[in-house]
């Protein structure tokens, strides 16, 4: 199998997985995912940038097999899906030099067993030339790892960008077909992995600023030949200020949180508030955390089971907590049946978010009209909210 030309002497050598549906035993990949890998050929040296999942590996080793030398494995991440190859390219070939960041030496040796004689760590803005291409690495902390770099190719202007402005598709073409088509994907893939990370991001995005970029050839999903829609899309995801959205986890065992849903979804479209509300027996975990990416405000509506949150909303809470959304509002809306700790229980499960709690509305059984009365006001503090951030 040839390596696929994408710019002179750049070729394609990774793997698209159609059929897988879940990443790290947790998130659903409804299109599944590729595992980009690169060669860059200069006159002297060629490089290979990561080194596919393992259980592609076959399609790598089928792209190499008419490779005669490989010079050096840039390593741009540890996590598996990139590095899980390295152990077979370094026995392929012989005198190959694995180069990574100095954070990603130890992390290579401790995941991958490798042999740390075989690893050069390369500085921030350090530059390699191959030959009438030159490398320049660049640190990129947390997106997605601490370890993570990416690598600019000087001459043709093309930025290796490893997991970030990545997405999960699995896809024949090699590029992107239109910037609209990408973005929620992108999206999705940035909520799950790089929300935590969102402060980080924009000093990634401001270190990238001055590059001249034609291309972003990321490691999961199609090379963009339109670099400024996917960094604008980055600057407004990872930017400070929410969008005029509420999102709105919820479960209902026999009708009653239904109904305060049912309210407040309306109240909330009245006031111009858009809502997005996801059952969680149901929803793709994934769409959750896109929506909580812009959203202003959360609001968890569940009944209790025992004395808590039922698990199902519960889950959703650990999720937007682990995630650190922007989301600046909060409030728990449900019904139990004879006692609750639910408001309780749910503001402890958050901690990492800041927001600012507004009155929640619980009530016993179904919801007697001053409990909707009261789904009534909650919606008017959010309006009230969202005016005061200058979103309605
Ligand atoms: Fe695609 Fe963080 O690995």
């Amino acid at each position: 199998m040839k390596p696929r030309e994408i710019i002179p002497d750049v070729h394609y050598v990774g793997a698209p997985d159609f059929d897988r549906r879940l990443f790290d035993a947790l998130i659903p990949l409804p299109d599944g995912t590729s595992y980009n890998s690169y060669l860059v050929r200069g006159r002297d040296k060629t490089a290979l940038i990561d080194a596919v999942e393992p259980m592609k590996l076959d399609v790598l080793k089928a792209y190499l097999a008419e490779v005669p030398k490989v010079d050096f494995l840039i390593s741009h991440h540890t996590e598996q899906d990139h590095s899980g190859g390295i152990p077979w390219v370094l026995a392929r070939f012989p005198g190959v030099q694995v180069l990574s960041s100095e954070p990603a030496k130890s992390m290579l040796v401790d995941h991958l067993g490798l042999d740390a004689a075989a690893i050069r760590s390369v500085a921030d803005g350090e530059r390699l030339d191959l030959g009438g291409k030159t490398l320049r690495f660049i640190y990129t902390p947390w997106v997605h790892w601490p370890e993570t770099m990416s690598t600019y190719l000087e001459e043709d202007k093309v930025l290796f960008s490893c997991d970030w402005f990545g997405s999960h598709i699995a896809q024949t073409g090699l590029f992107v077909d239109s910037a609209a088509s990408i973005m929620a994907e992108a999206k999705r893939y940035y909520a799950e992995i790089m929300m935590p990370f969102r402060l980080i991001v924009q000093k990634n995005l401001d270190k990238i600023k001055d590059l001249e970029i034609r291309l972003i050839a990321p490691s999961h999903g199609p090379i963009h030949r339109d670099p400024q829609s996917i960094i604008r899309a980055y600057r407004d995801w990872a930017d400070d200020m929410p969008h005029n959205t509420v999102v709105l986890p919820w479960v209902s065992m026999h009708g009653s949180t239904a109904l305060m849903v049912e309210r407040l979804v309306g109240a909330l479209t009245a006031r111009g508030i858009k809502v997005q509300p996801f059952n969680m027996a149901t929803a793709d975990i994934g769409q959750l955390a896109m929506t909580l990416v812009d959203a202003a405000t959360l609001v968890v509506a569940a009944p209790t089971v025992h004395v808590g949150p039922h698990p199902m909303v519960f889950n959703a809470v650990i999720l937007a907590n682990a995630l650190r959304p922007k989301v600046r509002f909060a409030s728990i809306m449900g019904s139990y049946g004879w006692a609750g700790k639910m408001v309780d229980i749910v503001k402890a499960a958050m901690p990492n978010l800041r927001v600012e709690l507004l009155p929640p509305v619980i009530c016993k059984g179904l919801p007697r009209p001053a409990d909707l009365e009261a789904v009534d006001k909650l919606a008017d503090a959010i309006a009230a909210k969202h005016k005061e951030l200058g979103l309605l």
